[in-house]
Protein backbone atom coordinates (compact mmCIF):
# COMPACT_ATOMS: atom_id res chain seq x y z
CA UNK A 1 0.00 0.00 0.00
CA UNK A 2 1.48 3.05 -0.82
CA UNK A 3 1.76 5.74 2.09
CA UNK A 4 0.73 9.59 2.06
CA UNK A 5 3.48 11.72 0.98
CA UNK A 6 5.72 12.69 3.77
CA UNK A 7 6.61 16.64 1.89
CA UNK A 8 3.63 17.99 1.70
CA UNK A 9 3.23 21.40 -0.38
CA UNK A 10 1.58 24.09 2.39
CA UNK A 11 1.76 26.90 0.95
CA UNK A 12 2.91 27.40 -3.32
CA UNK A 13 6.09 26.88 -3.25
CA UNK A 14 6.93 26.28 0.19
CA UNK A 15 7.29 22.63 1.02
CA UNK A 16 7.49 21.12 4.56
CA UNK A 17 8.77 17.90 5.90
CA UNK A 18 7.37 16.59 9.14
CA UNK A 19 9.71 13.63 11.03
CA UNK A 20 9.61 12.80 14.48
CA UNK A 21 11.73 13.69 17.21
CA UNK A 22 11.68 12.78 21.19
CA UNK A 23 13.00 13.99 24.57
CA UNK A 24 12.26 12.91 28.01
CA UNK A 25 14.59 9.89 26.78
CA UNK A 26 12.33 8.68 23.70
CA UNK A 27 9.25 9.11 25.79
CA UNK A 28 7.70 11.95 24.22
CA UNK A 29 7.74 12.61 20.42
CA UNK A 30 7.70 16.68 20.26
CA UNK A 31 8.39 16.17 15.89
CA UNK A 32 10.30 18.73 13.95
CA UNK A 33 10.60 19.94 10.68
CA UNK A 34 12.58 20.58 7.31
CA UNK A 35 11.31 23.36 4.78
CA UNK A 36 12.08 23.26 1.08
CA UNK A 37 11.80 26.90 -0.39
CA UNK A 38 11.06 26.60 -4.20
CA UNK A 39 12.65 29.92 -5.32
CA UNK A 40 11.48 31.73 -8.93
CA UNK A 41 14.62 30.13 -10.56
CA UNK A 42 13.36 26.47 -9.92
CA UNK A 43 15.92 25.76 -7.96
CA UNK A 44 15.57 24.70 -3.76
CA UNK A 45 16.42 26.37 -0.51
CA UNK A 46 16.33 23.72 2.70
CA UNK A 47 16.15 25.21 6.26
CA UNK A 48 16.89 23.27 8.55
CA UNK A 49 17.24 19.15 8.01
CA UNK A 50 15.69 16.13 9.65
CA UNK A 51 16.29 12.68 9.87
CA UNK A 52 15.28 10.80 6.46
CA UNK A 53 13.62 7.72 6.41
CA UNK A 54 13.82 5.65 2.98
CA UNK A 55 10.24 7.42 1.68
CA UNK A 56 11.78 10.87 3.41
CA UNK A 57 14.79 10.48 1.13
CA UNK A 58 12.90 9.10 -2.20
CA UNK A 59 10.99 12.41 -1.57
CA UNK A 60 13.74 14.81 -1.44
CA UNK A 61 15.39 12.86 -4.23
CA UNK A 62 12.30 13.42 -6.36
CA UNK A 63 11.29 16.89 -5.22
CA UNK A 64 14.98 17.62 -5.48
CA UNK A 65 15.91 16.17 -9.12
CA UNK A 66 18.74 13.86 -6.87
CA UNK A 67 20.19 17.22 -5.61
CA UNK A 68 20.49 18.97 -8.56
CA UNK A 69 18.19 21.82 -7.83
CA UNK A 70 19.43 22.07 -3.78
CA UNK A 71 20.77 25.97 -4.15
CA UNK A 72 21.44 25.78 -0.54
CA UNK A 73 20.89 24.10 2.94
CA UNK A 74 20.72 26.66 5.89
CA UNK A 75 20.72 25.87 9.88
CA UNK A 76 18.41 27.82 11.00
CA UNK A 77 18.22 27.00 14.85
CA UNK A 78 21.69 26.21 16.56
CA UNK A 79 20.41 23.44 18.41
CA UNK A 80 18.67 21.64 15.13
CA UNK A 81 21.79 19.93 14.29
CA UNK A 82 21.30 16.21 14.68
CA UNK A 83 20.10 15.02 11.18
CA UNK A 84 22.85 17.27 9.04
CA UNK A 85 25.56 14.64 9.04
CA UNK A 86 22.94 12.78 7.26
CA UNK A 87 22.09 15.19 4.70
CA UNK A 88 25.48 15.74 3.77
CA UNK A 89 26.12 12.13 3.32
CA UNK A 90 23.20 12.23 1.16
CA UNK A 91 23.77 15.62 -0.77
CA UNK A 92 27.77 16.31 -0.70
CA UNK A 93 28.06 18.74 -3.22
CA UNK A 94 25.23 21.23 -1.86
CA UNK A 95 26.43 24.31 -0.24
CA UNK A 96 25.75 24.62 3.22
CA UNK A 97 25.30 27.47 5.68
CA UNK A 98 25.17 27.12 9.24
CA UNK A 99 24.54 28.95 12.67
CA UNK A 100 28.20 29.23 14.28
CA UNK A 101 27.61 26.15 16.48
CA UNK A 102 26.28 24.23 13.40
CA UNK A 103 29.99 25.41 11.93
CA UNK A 104 32.00 24.47 15.40
CA UNK A 105 29.94 21.00 15.90
CA UNK A 106 30.54 19.60 12.17
CA UNK A 107 34.04 20.41 10.95
CA UNK A 108 33.86 17.99 8.48
CA UNK A 109 31.34 19.71 6.24
CA UNK A 110 32.38 22.36 4.01
CA UNK A 111 30.46 25.33 4.91
CA UNK A 112 29.63 27.72 2.33
CA UNK A 113 28.94 30.59 4.83
CA UNK A 114 27.24 31.51 8.26
CA UNK A 115 23.74 32.65 8.93
CA UNK A 116 25.68 35.74 10.80
CA UNK A 117 26.80 37.16 7.50
CA UNK A 118 23.95 39.61 6.16
CA UNK A 119 25.73 38.91 2.83
CA UNK A 120 23.83 34.96 3.44
CA UNK A 121 21.06 36.71 5.03
CA UNK A 122 19.90 38.82 2.23
CA UNK A 123 21.65 36.44 -0.98
CA UNK A 124 17.49 35.01 -1.64
CA UNK A 125 16.33 38.58 -1.07
CA UNK A 126 13.05 39.29 -1.75
CA UNK A 127 11.61 36.65 -2.66
CA UNK A 128 12.83 35.07 0.81
CA UNK A 129 14.22 37.10 3.64
CA UNK A 130 15.89 35.87 6.51
CA UNK A 131 16.25 37.42 9.98
CA UNK A 132 18.09 36.41 12.84
CA UNK A 133 15.94 36.17 16.23
CA UNK A 134 16.90 39.57 18.30
CA UNK A 135 17.52 40.60 22.15
CA UNK A 136 19.34 37.19 22.78
CA UNK A 137 22.21 34.88 22.10
CA UNK A 138 22.47 33.47 19.14
CA UNK A 139 26.58 32.78 18.46
CA UNK A 140 26.54 30.30 21.86
CA UNK A 141 23.35 30.34 23.92
CA UNK A 142 23.25 29.02 27.65
CA UNK A 143 22.13 26.84 28.64
CA UNK A 144 22.76 24.86 25.91
CA UNK A 145 19.79 21.92 27.55
CA UNK A 146 17.01 24.66 27.51
CA UNK A 147 17.65 27.89 25.40
CA UNK A 148 17.10 26.97 22.46
CA UNK A 149 14.98 29.75 21.67
CA UNK A 150 17.61 32.01 19.00
CA UNK A 151 17.27 30.87 15.47
CA UNK A 152 16.57 32.11 11.86
CA UNK A 153 13.13 33.29 11.00
CA UNK A 154 12.30 32.91 7.26
CA UNK A 155 9.59 34.45 5.24
CA UNK A 156 8.93 33.34 1.87
CA UNK A 157 6.92 35.93 0.90
CA UNK A 158 5.20 34.55 -2.40
CA UNK A 159 3.34 32.44 -0.50
CA UNK A 160 3.40 34.96 2.34
CA UNK A 161 4.72 31.61 4.70
CA UNK A 162 6.78 32.05 7.86
CA UNK A 163 9.06 29.49 8.90
CA UNK A 164 10.49 29.01 12.40
CA UNK A 165 12.05 26.60 14.93
CA UNK A 166 11.63 27.23 18.00
CA UNK A 167 10.81 30.64 19.39
CA UNK A 168 7.35 30.77 18.01
CA UNK A 169 4.74 28.08 18.50
CA UNK A 170 2.18 27.07 16.70
CA UNK A 171 -0.40 25.23 19.40
CA UNK A 172 -2.02 22.24 17.90
CA UNK A 173 -4.73 20.24 19.62
CA UNK A 174 -2.94 21.51 22.80
CA UNK A 175 -3.82 19.01 25.73
CA UNK A 176 -4.76 19.01 29.23
CA UNK A 177 -1.55 21.30 30.43
CA UNK A 178 -1.73 23.64 27.66
CA UNK A 179 -5.56 24.14 27.98
CA UNK A 180 -5.63 24.53 31.40
CA UNK A 181 -2.48 26.21 32.95
CA UNK A 182 -1.24 28.36 30.19
CA UNK A 183 -5.35 28.82 28.60
CA UNK A 184 -3.76 27.94 25.08
CA UNK A 185 -6.35 27.22 22.56
CA UNK A 186 -5.90 25.27 18.94
CA UNK A 187 -3.58 27.55 16.69
CA UNK A 188 -2.68 30.07 19.06
CA UNK A 189 0.50 31.33 18.36
CA UNK A 190 3.18 31.69 21.73
CA UNK A 191 6.81 31.93 22.28
CA UNK A 192 9.08 29.21 23.41
CA UNK A 193 8.89 28.89 27.23
CA UNK A 194 12.67 29.98 27.12
CA UNK A 195 11.75 33.36 26.80
CA UNK A 196 10.79 33.98 30.40
CA UNK A 197 13.98 32.80 31.42
CA UNK A 198 17.53 32.84 29.89
CA UNK A 199 16.63 33.14 25.86
CA UNK A 200 16.93 37.12 26.48
CA UNK A 201 20.25 39.38 27.49
CA UNK A 202 19.64 40.15 30.73
CA UNK A 203 20.53 43.49 30.53
CA UNK A 204 17.86 46.41 30.91
CA UNK A 205 16.89 46.97 27.21
CA UNK A 206 16.84 43.38 25.59
CA UNK A 207 13.10 42.71 26.22
CA UNK A 208 12.57 45.84 24.29
CA UNK A 209 14.62 45.05 21.21
CA UNK A 210 13.18 41.63 21.21
CA UNK A 211 9.40 42.57 21.64
CA UNK A 212 10.37 45.66 18.85
CA UNK A 213 11.71 43.34 16.36
CA UNK A 214 8.62 40.91 16.55
CA UNK A 215 6.64 44.31 15.90
CA UNK A 216 8.89 44.99 12.69
CA UNK A 217 8.27 41.42 11.47
CA UNK A 218 4.48 42.02 11.78
CA UNK A 219 4.58 45.33 10.07
CA UNK A 220 7.34 44.60 7.48
CA UNK A 221 6.45 41.41 5.88
CA UNK A 222 3.14 40.19 4.30
CA UNK A 223 2.46 36.69 5.94
CA UNK A 224 -0.67 34.46 6.32
CA UNK A 225 0.94 31.10 6.94
CA UNK A 226 3.04 30.00 10.12
CA UNK A 227 4.97 26.44 10.43
CA UNK A 228 6.80 26.09 13.57
CA UNK A 229 8.98 22.74 14.35
CA UNK A 230 7.15 21.56 17.51
CA UNK A 231 3.87 22.65 17.30
CA UNK A 232 1.66 22.97 14.25
CA UNK A 233 0.93 24.62 10.40
CA UNK A 234 -1.13 27.41 10.81
CA UNK A 235 -2.70 28.37 7.39
CA UNK A 236 -4.04 31.87 7.24
CA UNK A 237 -4.30 34.23 9.56
CA UNK A 238 -1.09 33.61 10.94
CA UNK A 239 0.54 37.08 11.38
CA UNK A 240 -3.15 38.30 13.53
CA UNK A 241 -2.30 35.32 15.88
CA UNK A 242 1.33 36.54 16.36
CA UNK A 243 0.68 39.95 17.35
CA UNK A 244 -2.28 38.56 19.78
CA UNK A 245 0.28 36.00 20.95
CA UNK A 246 2.60 39.30 21.91
CA UNK A 247 -0.21 41.17 23.32
CA UNK A 248 -0.77 38.11 25.45
CA UNK A 249 3.06 38.11 26.34
CA UNK A 250 3.44 41.36 27.33
CA UNK A 251 2.43 42.12 30.75
CA UNK A 252 5.02 39.05 31.55
CA UNK A 253 7.49 40.54 29.41
CA UNK A 254 7.14 44.23 31.17
CA UNK A 255 7.50 42.83 34.49
CA UNK A 256 10.84 40.67 33.20
CA UNK A 257 12.17 44.18 31.90
CA UNK A 258 11.90 45.97 34.74
CA UNK A 259 13.42 43.13 37.00
CA UNK A 260 16.06 43.79 34.63
CA UNK A 261 16.78 47.49 35.26
CA UNK A 262 14.65 48.62 32.11
CA UNK A 263 11.19 48.79 31.02
CA UNK A 264 8.80 47.70 28.01
CA UNK A 265 6.96 50.57 26.13
CA UNK A 266 4.56 49.86 23.28
FE1 LIG B 1 13.73 22.89 18.83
Amino acid sequence: MTQPAKITEIAPGCFNLRAPFTILAGIVDIGTHMSFIKLSSGKFVLLSTVQLDAQAKKEVHDLTKGGELIEAVIGTNPFHTLAFEQFYELYPNAPFYGTPRHIRKYKEIPWAGSVTDPAVLTRWAPELALELTQGGEFDDPQPESTNHFAGVVAIHLPSKTMVVDDCFRVSKNPGIIERGIFGRRDMEVSFHWSLYNDALYKTPSAVQTFHDWVLHLTKTYDFDNLSTAHGGILIGGAKAELVLGLEKARVALKKMAVARGGDLVY
